[in-house]
């Protein structure tokens, strides 16, 4: 059998037999290669070596950074020869928590780089002296040039190098321009697999903003271990460090941070940070016990409502999802009988945070009827609970731990779905929420008359 030259079209895969200056599938014009012919010598593949599934692996250890914040986020610790992308918004703080993060491994023992294509090493320096971080060890490089990078550290064999940024960096062998996709994506996999074959961590920023108007650093989300987002609102101090990804550890755990004049101060107890501007017995005031990562954290969830001057009516949220309030809305209309059409409705979560739970669903409710009948709940209590469609309160996920919080900082009561009756045996066992009073609640309508009456309004209220 004589073997058919084959040829395929590098644009859109077709097969052809013989080579031709454009392809008829495609219309791609020289995009036409032979494929390589394999020849009697090709060697075989060699055998993969199976392993048990039931076998334990060693695992990676982890080198903690001593900031107890970044280290939970990491899931201990950093991880030898892993790749790691921070992602944030320009200005959130992402170099000043690096460098002061590569200032502390530095100093732990790590061999550590600092490679800036943003500023001048003087300007780094700078930072560095104002933060009290220029005794640390840390070694710094200005550069944007990926290839002289890729040779320093084959040459230095580090153990961690930080690249601020990925947009920056670019390979001399592209057409494309510093910061396109195709840039980006190279610079990711040429430091990644670089950095797995020396043991090298490395550490890339990403310049991501919220509207995905700087796209780049989202295409190399799966090249790397873990992905962590640095978020915040610039007209508030503290930041969030989130993990979306990590296959060292719990994703969605966060660590809290507050910008101040000198660096990034870790909060270790983020709740009293978000109640810190609780305003007593204010009508459309809230607190609400979520949950982030594996952690509680309690805020206050603001509400006010007023009439419409004219013509259409306002929907203002910040810090939770718009279409989420316009559920909720809806649900007390068609539920509880309370309508806020010909209103203006705004929400806020106090202090800047962003809440994604479902969860908050409850408070938010509570927190608009609140506002629109001008009864302040009673501050001591927290809320939480998912509302469905038809009114009903879902209990929610790590109750327990919503309820220790709150105690903890002294809350004296709660307001949340029914619950298993398992969970409240080991209630009953004496344990977590010792004294809180807990009152549980089927659907809303029953919270709403229990809370402002059967009119909603704080009449009668029972
Ligand atoms: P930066 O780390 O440069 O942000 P990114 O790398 O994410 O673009 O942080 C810039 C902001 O942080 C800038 O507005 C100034 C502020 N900042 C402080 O408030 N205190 C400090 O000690 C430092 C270093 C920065
Ligand atoms: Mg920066």
């Amino acid at each position: 059998m004589v073997a058919q030259p084959a040829f395929h079209c590098t644009a859109c895969g077709a097969a052809h037999a013989k080579w031709a200056g454009r392809c008829d599938e495609c219309g791609a014009w020289n995009a036409i290669t032979e494929d390589d012919a394999p020849g009697p010598g090709v060697p075989r593949g060699r055998v993969i070596a199976l392993s048990d599934l039931g076998a334990l692996p060693e695992l990676p250890p982890q080198v903690p950074s001593g900031v107890a914040e970044l280290d939970r986020v990491l899931g201990g610790g950093l991880v030898a020869g892993s790749a790691v992308l921070l992602g944030g918004d320009p200005g959130i703080g992402k170099s000043t928590l690096l460098l002061q993060a590569a200032a502390r491994f530095a100093r732990g023992g790590l061999a550590t780089i600092y490679v800036t294509g943003e500023e001048s090493a003087a300007q780094v320096q700078m930072r560095a002296s104002r933060l009290n971080l220029g005794a640390s060890p840390l070694r710094l490089a200005a550069e944007t040039s990926l290839r002289d990078i890729l040779a320093t550290i084959e040459a230095e064999a580090p153990d961690l190098v930080v690249i601020d940024s990925i947009q920056t960096m670019w390979l001399d062998s592209l057409d494309s321009a510093p910061g396109s996709v195709t840039q980006v994506r190279a610079a990711a996999h040429e430091l990644t697999t670089l950095a797995k074959r020396k043991g090298t961590a490395v550490i890339l920023v990403g310049h991501v903003t919220k509207d995905g108007s700087i796209a780049g650093p989202r295409t190399v989300e799966h090249m790397v271990d873990t992905v962590l987002y640095f978020e915040g609102d610039p007209g508030h101090q503290f930041r969030i460090l989130r993990a979306v990804k990590n296959r060292f550890g719990p994703s969605g755990e966060i660590g809290v941070f507050e910008m101040t004049g000198r660096g990034l101060v870790e909060v270790k107890n983020p709740s009293s940070l978000f109640l810190s501007e609780r305003a007593r017995r204010t009508p459309g005031a809230v607190v609400f016990a979520g949950v982030e990562g594996t952690r509680a954290v309690l805020c206050e969830i603001q509400a006010l409502v007023a009439a419409a001057p004219s013509g259409q009516a306002r929907r203002s949220v910040v810090g939770w999802d718009g279409g989420r309030l316009a559920m909720i809305l809806a649900v007390l209309d068609a539920r509880a009988g309370l309508g806020f059409a010909g209103m203006d409705v705004y929400l806020n979560v106090a202090g800047g945070l962003r809440i994604g739970e479902p969860a908050a669903d409850l408070a938010v409710a509570l927190a608009l009827v609140s506002a629109q009948s001008g009864v302040a709940l009673d501050p001591e209590c927290v809320i939480f609970g998912e509302i469905g469609l038809s009114g009903a309160l879902r209990p929610v996920a790590q109750t327990e731990i919503r309820l220790k919080e709150a105690r903890k900082l002294g809350f004296t009561g709660a307001i949340l779905p029914v619950r298993p009756q398992r969970a409240r045996r080991r209630d009953a066992d004496g344990d977590d929420t010792g004294d809180m009073a807990l009152r549980e609640f089927a659907d809303l309508p029953a919270v709403v008359t229990a809370l402002f009456g059967p009119d909603g309004q704080g009449s009668n209220r029972v």
